[in-house]
């Protein structure tokens, strides 16, 4: 397994892989070139995260998605410990963003986050369309945390 950081010209082409964890592709642009880019390879390519800089040793988790065939088999997990382990030194709060839904509250909650915050009406203010996730329509941002 290899997680390397994506150059600045070559995010574009993991488009698909993005959209599967934020389905609105300028939403996607707000934060893609601002953020580093980590992909993991384990022969081919499993999972994407991107993380931005949010000042005063906040980091944020805007993008996180591994492969549907190669889901819950520890790939985003062991991205989530890199990214810990890449700003533990500058960074004091890794915060992630994300709807009231039990499939991503669950694997964030193994991956140690615990709840900080709620952005309300998060996802009817900022996204054309209504945003549904297992049959049920996001409202709120609910903000996680984890400690570095
Ligand atoms: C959310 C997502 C990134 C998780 O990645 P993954 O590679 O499948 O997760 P892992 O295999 O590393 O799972 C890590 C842990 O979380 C648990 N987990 C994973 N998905 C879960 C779920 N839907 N519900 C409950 N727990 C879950 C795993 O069982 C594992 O627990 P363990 O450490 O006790 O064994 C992946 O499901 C995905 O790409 N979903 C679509 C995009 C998306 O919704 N991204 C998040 C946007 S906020």
């Amino acid at each position: 397994m290899r997680i390397i950081q994506v150059e600045e010209r070559d995010k574009r082409g993991y488009m698909d892989l993005l959209l599967l964890a934020d389905e609105q592709e300028n939403m996607i642009e707000k934060y893609l070139y601002r953020g580093e880019m980590f992909a993991l390879y384990d022969d081919d390519l499993r999972a994407i995260a991107v993380v931005t800089d949010e000042g005063g040793g906040d980091f944020e988790i805007k993008n996180i998605a591994t492969v549907p065939a190669y889901q819950r088999m520890g790939y985003g997990k062991a991205l989530i410990e890199h990214i810990v382990r890449q700003h533990r030194e500058s960074g004091r709060t890794l915060y992630v963003g994300t709807g009231d839904s039990p499939l991503t509250l669950g694997f964030y909650g193994r991956c140690g986050f615990v709840h900080s915050h709620t952005v309300k009406n998060f996802f009817v203010d900022n996204y054309d369309r209504p945003i549904v996730e297992d049959g049920k329509q996001l409202v709120d941002m609910i903000y996680l945390k984890r400690e570095l």
